[in-house]
């Protein structure tokens, strides 16, 4: 092969790789010319043929000819990749992107409605910390150190005698040590407990905590009322209460509160076991212990357990959005799936 071939090849095999269409065409041309079996590899092997005068001159022009094919192709293959990604971003026949519209989460819908309606009455709402210290989760709740919820066990227990709280009651020891009667508060928040997660366990949960003191003495039908108005409001006009006695360490006498079923009206059906009522709260009047352990923490009499008069009672969050909006399996509540959160958008 003389120059003038090796020129004529080369503007060739360059004018080939700017015609080539795509990815394909520019490999087809980077094989026919650099491959093993290529155009360049095969000069090369025949460069023994050319006239030794020519030779060096030769070998040089083959070197830029494959340096400037080499530097062709990849500026061709880089560019065409450029051109795909960029068509990609531009494909106006692609489905639009719609956002997904949130829903308020049933645990949250809970407590915003039953702070509205405890609003109604006169209730604020007070919050306290998730970590609590033994004596405002129990001790001053008047719960003795043989209760099982002392124990390990039970509850989450942190350094220095502090806990995950196990219950929102702490938060009434609280608001009795830094104000004074009258105190009309509920409280929601999330409480703890070494509980194994199944359809209506969880480790951690939310609860509504109400308390109601004040000078004037005040009664078990003003609790019971309460809550039966609670009931009308947030599970329909029909609902109804029973109180059912029960043992709390911090109140005597103390109840468990049932709504009557308003999936069957208190007729029986599945949701409420055939009972026709559904466990909702624990409540009660607040024993005059409790008083004496607010003072003593005050360090002051402000609370006259022969003067003040006062009712509480928690209940479960989860408990509440899982009967009313039909909820069968507590876990849907925590794991974040649109599928189920959206239903009540
Ligand atoms: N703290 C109780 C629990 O977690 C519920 C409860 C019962 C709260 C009676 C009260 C009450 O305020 O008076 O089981």
């Amino acid at each position: 092969m003389t120059l003038a071939e090796l020129d004529s090849q080369q503007a060739g095999s360059l004018a080939e790789v700017t015609a080539a269409a795509d990815a394909a065409a520019l490999e087809q041309v980077r094989v026919r010319y650099l491959g093993r079996n290529g155009l360049l590899p095969a000069i090369i092997k025949q460069m023994k043929d050319v006239p030794a005068a020519e030779r060096p001159e030769f070998g040089k022009r083959v070197q830029a000819w494959r340096a400037a094919l080499e530097r062709a192709l990849g500026e061709r293959v880089a560019g065409v990749g450029t051109a795909k990604k960029e068509q990609a971003a531009f494909d106006c026949t692609l489905p639009g992107r719609w956002p997904s519209p949130g829903a308020k989460h049933p645990v949250s819908r809970v407590i915003e409605e039953t702070a509205a309606i405890f609003a109604r009455l006169g209730f604020t709402v007070a919050d306290g910390p998730d970590i609590e210290t033994r004596f405002n989760n129990f001790t001053a709740l008047n719960t003795p150190a043989h209760h099982p919820s002392m124990d390990a066990s039970d509850t989450f227990w942190l350094t220095g005698d502090r806990l995950l709280r196990t219950q929102t009651s702490p938060v009434q020891i609280r608001m009795m040590t830094c104000h004074t009667p009258p105190i009309r508060i509920i409280t929601p928040g999330r409480t703890y407990r070494r509980d194994t997660t199944d359809a209506t366990h969880s480790a951690n949960f939310h609860q509504i905590e109400g308390l109601y003191v004040d000078t004037k003495p005040v009664s078990l039908a003003d609790l019971k009322s309460t809550l039966a108005y609670y009931a009308q409001e947030m599970m329909g006009a029909k609902a109804g209460v029973r109180f059912r006695p029960h043992f709390f360490p911090f109140t005597e006498p103390s109840v468990e509160v049932d709504f009557s079923c308003h999936v069957c009206g208190g007729k029986g059906c599945r949701v409420c076991k055939m009972s026709g009522w559904i466990e909702i709260a624990g409540a009660g009047m607040v024993d005059p212990r409790v008083y004496e352990h607010v003072n003593r923490a005050r360090g002051d009499q402000a609370y006259d357990p022969a003067a003040v008069y006062g009712y509480a009672f928690g209940f479960g969050v989860e408990r509440i959005a899982m009967v009313k909006y039909g909820i069968p399996d507590i876990r849907w509540l925590y794991e974040n799936d649109t599928r189920f959160l959206s239903q009540l958008a």
